[in-house]
């Protein structure tokens, strides 16, 4: 059998929404991942599936490889990835891979801006969008004249969220620091792969996300979202959202960096405003987010235009989507609890007693759940297995280092 689409990545929520989408318009559809009991590949939509590893290294050379062997073996052609790894290194070898298959990523020029938030500042500054005040620090030598010009608190974190290259690369995500020590700490984080680091104001307003399918000069798609919470509390993975009318000054400035960028195919705008509610830009992501599903839920199915568009096939225009569905992602909100929790007193932490509410209350809207699908019940069960033995496997290794901290006493 010959597939449409190869989904890669199939342990995050963004692959699972697209084995999905695919599959339920009759497409059919591969998914690889790094473990045989990934929530995607357990979906009925997923016609193969396909393993690496260990190691479960999905930026690595050996993984390309791998690639390559599932194209032919799929006859897949066009190949989804949503992993910044993945991404990086499939931009390496792209020229090899597009004669044999079709990369659902943007052109290479709009996509060398869009993963890198500093380019992708400049690019919006120019373009009169706002931006958080910031400096840039390169060595922990330039941390006092930034501590000086920012202040404290504020936010660290790397221009790229995916560093380093081969074995060694890493995802560091934005961390907030209080101190000059949390700081110094933070950026040194970054430093050691020798990439910049932005040392932003701390916002502390509403986040949201502006989505696009975009080609050709035309926009077939817009969506918008906010993040209420998200795991870590800082930023980051949202666990509950809820799609929005599209906000006037957001959606203006969204639309107009990725017609400029000439960004093609799928891509979402990350916003947050201070505390007086205007909006600075965080960033692009040029790929499918982990969010995804609360657009498609609402009536706008990204994976499936996204395919249309990198498959070649003529573009379903979208207008209109249902505002108001809240979505959450339970285990990461149990997560996000518990962090604020020990996280208290720190800035942007509710209080426990209101952090606890905020938790329960949750469960009395009506709400739709990240893997939770009665059509295809079975990569819920299996996040669901997957959730309780990691989180027991993390209480374990907690337990054993207090007691051993306890033996070296
Ligand atoms: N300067 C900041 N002030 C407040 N929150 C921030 C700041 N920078 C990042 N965040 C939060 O962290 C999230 C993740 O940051 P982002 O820049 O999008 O990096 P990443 O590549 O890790 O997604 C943002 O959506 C935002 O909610
Ligand atoms: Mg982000």
């Amino acid at each position: 059998m010959r597939f449409d689409a190869l989904v890669l990545n199939a342990s995050l929520r963004q692959s699972l929404v697209t084995v999905r989408s695919l599959g339920r318009r009759g497409l059919r559809v591969a998914a690889a991942g790094t473990e045989r009991t990934l929530p995607a590949l357990a979906s009925r939509w997923c016609g193969r599936r396909l393993v690496f590893g260990p190691p479960p290294d999905e930026a690595s050379g050996d993984y390309l490889d791998k690639i390559r062997e599932w194209i032919d073996e799929t006859g897949a052609r066009t190949l989804i990835p949503s992993h910044d790894g993945t991404i990086a290194l499939l931009r390496e070898h792209r020229s090899q891979l597009e004669p044999r298959v079709r990369l659902a990523l943007a052109n290479e020029p709009a996509l060398a801006v869009a993963v890198n938030k500093q380019r992708t500042q400049v690019w919006a500054k120019r373009l009169g969008i706002p931006v958080p005040r910031e400096a840039v620090v390169r060595t922990v030598d330039d941390l006092p004249a930034a501590l000086k010009e920012i202040g404290l608190p504020a936010v660290v974190k790397p221009s790229e969220s995916w560093l380093g290259t081969g074995q060694e690369a890493v995802r560091v995500a934005p961390v907030l620091v209080v101190t000059a020590t949390e700081a110094r700490r933070a950026v040194e984080q970054v430093t050691r792969f020798e990439e910049p680091v932005l040392f932003q104001q701390l916002l502390s307003g509403r986040r949201e996300a502006v989505s696009f399918l975009y080609s050709n000069g035309q926009m077939y798609a817009r969506f918008a979202q906010w993040a209420v919470r998200t795991h870590p509390p800082l930023g980051g993975n949202s666990v509950l959202r809820q799609s929005i009318a599209i906000p006037r000054d957001t959606g203006r400035h969204a639309e107009a960096l990725v017609r400029d960028l000439d960004l093609e195919g799928y891509s979402e705008v990350e916003f947050r405003r201070d505390a007086d509610g205007t909006p600075y830009l965080m960033e692009i992501n040029p790929r499918l987010s982990a969010s995804v599903e609360v657009a498609v839920r609402a009536g706008v199915d990204f994976p499936y235009l996204l395919y249309q568009w990198a498959s070649g096939a003529p573009i379903e225009q979208q207008n209109g989507y249902r505002i108001g569905g809240w979505m959450r992602y339970l285990g990461g909100d149990i997560e996000a609890t518990v962090d604020c929790l020990q996280q208290r007193g720190r800035p942007g932490i509710s209080r426990p007693v209101k952090t606890i509410v905020d938790f329960g209350v949750t469960f009395l809207k009506p709400m739709g759940y990240d893997y939770f699908d009665w059509r295809d019940p079975l990569p819920a069960v299996r996040a669901t297995s997957g959730f309780i033995r990691t989180t027991f496997k993390r209480l374990g290794s907690r337990m054993r280092k207090a007691v051993l901290g306890k033996a070296a006493l």
